[in-house]
């Protein structure tokens, strides 16, 4: 059988995470968020595991597929800033309402996340492995023949 990407147990995040903090930070995003055509505005905000707070918005474009999505600006500004690990994760739309990051985004966290990193989610705090269960992830590349 193959490998899971990932144990269970595996699991380095701290519990108390400031919720209202990364909260206020994605809302802040969503407010500088480029979205002409859906109208739809989004922000993204995840907590570090060196404790800094990163922010990314939607950025929409008149060939509409070429949108990107809040969290790829999120995990541009991880690189940026100097890398690291998503320790916790929320998005919010216009009115800061939490919503759920897009499949194609929860794949995206997916590579940069800690181990059992939390999302607060529509139905509540949940580990990175609830939202994306089985993921396909780097540990399914590591013994291709190069
Ligand atoms: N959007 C995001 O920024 N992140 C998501 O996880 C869901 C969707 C954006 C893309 C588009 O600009 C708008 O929301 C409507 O789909």
């Amino acid at each position: 059988m193959a490998k899971r990407n990932r144990r269970e147990d595996e699991v380095d995040v701290p519990v108390d995470i400031d919720w209202d903090e990364l909260r206020a930070a994605a809302t802040e995003a969503m407010e500088r968020a480029y979205a002409p055509y859906s109208r739809y505005r989004v922000g993204a905000a995840a907590l570090v595991s060196d404790g800094r707070i990163i922010q990314g918005c939607n950025v929409e474009n008149a060939s509409y597929g070429v949108t990107l999505c809040a969290e790829c600006g999120l995990v541009s500004e991880l690189h940026m800033s100097g890398g690291g690990q998503l320790v916790a994760f929320v998005c919010v739309n216009n009115d800061g309402e939490t919503i759920m990051p897009c499949g194609r985004c929860r794949q995206l966290l997916y590579e940069h996340a800690l181990p059992g990193m939390l999302l607060e989610t529509v139905s509540g705090i949940r580990t990175i492995d609830e939202v994306l269960p089985d993921a396909f992830g780097p540990r399914d590349l590591e013994e291709v023949a190069r």
